[in-house]
């Protein structure tokens, strides 16, 4: 019978086929241990020398490169030292296609080298796992806004026109006209939500930002829920039910990935909600009193100071009321101070950064026109923005959360690079 490796508990006794790749293999005397794995896991398959014919010995033994093709014939038995559970005590072996000189051995290889080769490390076991917490935190992010009745929207790749500032914009020619890669859905998603009510989208989006850090990537995918009659309180209170969603999500369902990663799960299983708030102002009193004299009101906080304020918390933490001059030009003044808008940045803990930034948008014609003039926002590319707020505006919240930021902290990677199957970073685009 035909199987895979997350379906052989299904099989225990039972003699099975599984088309698999050789990740590696060792041998002694007269059995011979091979690491299989199918895409859907990792299982050993055991080879011993008197239980099989010459030929099938021999290939297990001598002949079988790492990351050949082939049909694996076996029966299935638990064993409580592997990971998995179980193994496969090997009776045939149908070699599909040698693999000859395949570069990415078991030894260690340098981030370069490993970086030029992407299209094969995928097949690696860290990032093997890596890729699944992916997945599953965007299976868990569609199960969370379809239970909680929002629509899925889908903005537009190719835009006229800039959400989050124009120094970051990749351009390009549409036909006569100019065009930019999406930096974010959000414009588009606020008049979804004056069509649907709650919306989110889940899509690439490109920043031009000569960033080389271990939180940048040039091209990143974000999830960007968008709520009508939703004032910015609320928003943190859906901001940090849909964070605890996907940790817990993760931790029910990569069990074997978290393993394979070495994640301390001790601090995965303490995310819930609620997550702690500190206003901009209190954070920058905390900095200083921890000794950070490069940081004044109105300055943005950059990667250390945002560990710093992160490492007193064991959860993600809200800092909300950023300086107005500092952020967007959509978000909502503070009614009680202008300076601070309506907003919050959610950092994770263990130093992994911002995931997501968000806030209440300005819901008033005026008040939006008054910062189109202040931001040199002209040209009908914004003319449709202004609509919104014209015919039946209604107080409005959103937020963007970054996917590969969040899968390095659930997975706790190091670098976001490894977080996305082929990373865009600054002076790579291959493979
Ligand atoms: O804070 P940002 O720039 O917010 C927006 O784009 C809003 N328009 C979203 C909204 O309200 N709908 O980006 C949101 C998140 C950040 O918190 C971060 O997690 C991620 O996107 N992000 C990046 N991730 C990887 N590489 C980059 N260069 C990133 N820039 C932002
Ligand atoms: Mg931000």
């Amino acid at each position: 019978m035909k199987t895979t490796i997350n379906q052989v508990y299904k099989h225990v006794g039972e003699e099975v086929t599984i088309g698999a790749w050789l990740a590696n293999k060792r041998s002694s005397g007269k059995i011979a241990f091979l690491q299989l794995r199918d895409g859907t896991g990792f299982i050993q398959g055991v080879v011993v020398k008197s239980d099989v014919e010459e030929e099938v010995f021999d290939l297990a033994k001598k002949q079988l490169t790492q990351e050949s093709s082939l049909y694996v014939t076996g029966t299935i038995v638990e064993d409580s030292r592997s990971p998995l559970g179980y193994e496969i005590q090997v009776s045939g072996i149908e070699l599909i296609h040698e693999a000859v000189d395949y570069p990415i051995t078991p030894k260690n290889h340098g981030t370069e080298f490993l970086m030029d080769h992407r299209h094969l490390w995928l097949r690696s076991k860290k990032q093997h796992a890596i890729m699944k917490v992916r997945n599953e935190i965007i299976r868990a992010t569609y199960e969370f806004y379809n239970q909680q009745g929002f629509v899925k929207v889908d903005p537009p790749i190719l835009t006229g026109a800039s959400a989050e500032g124009t120094t970051e914009l990749f351009h390009t020619k549409y036909f006569d006209e100019d065009a930019y890669l999406s930096q974010s859905g959000q414009l588009y998603m606020e008049a979804a939500a004056m069509a649907l009510g709650k919306v989110f989208s889940f899509g690439p989006t490109f920043r031009a930002e000569k960033s080389k850090t271990r939180r940048h990537l040039i091209e990143f995918w974000m999830i960007e829920p968008e709520m009508a009659f939703m004032k910015h309180e609320e928003s943190l209170e859906l901001q940090e039910q849909y964070v605890t969603h996907i940790v817990q999500s993760v931790l029910e369902n990569c069990k074997l990935e978290l393993q394979a990663l070495e994640r301390d799960v001790s601090k995965l299983e303490n995310i819930q909600a609620p997550f702690p708030r500190i206003t901009y102002d209190d954070a920058l009193k905390f900095l200083k009193e921890q000794g950070f004299d490069d940081v004044e009101w109105g300055d943005d906080f950059g990667a250390p100071h945002e560990t710093a304020i992160a490492e007193s918390f064991d959860k993600p933490v809200f800092i909300t009321h950023y300086p107005t001059k500092l952020k967007a030009f959509y978000m909502q003044p503070d009614p009680d101070n202008p300076d601070v808008v309506l907003c919050a940045d959610l950092i994770a803990p263990e130093g992994y950064g911002e995931i997501i930034g968000g806030s209440e948008r300005i819901d008033d014609l005026d008040l939006m026109e008054q910062r189109y003039k202040e931001h040199g926002l002209t040209g009908p590319a914004y003319e449709w923005y202004l609509e919104l707020r014209k015919y039946g505006s209604v107080p409005h919240s959103g937020f963007g959360l970054g996917l590969e930021r969040t899968v390095a902290w659930i997975a706790g990677i190091e670098h976001v690079r490894e977080t996305i199957p082929f990373p865009r970073l600054l002076n790579r685009l291959y493979p």
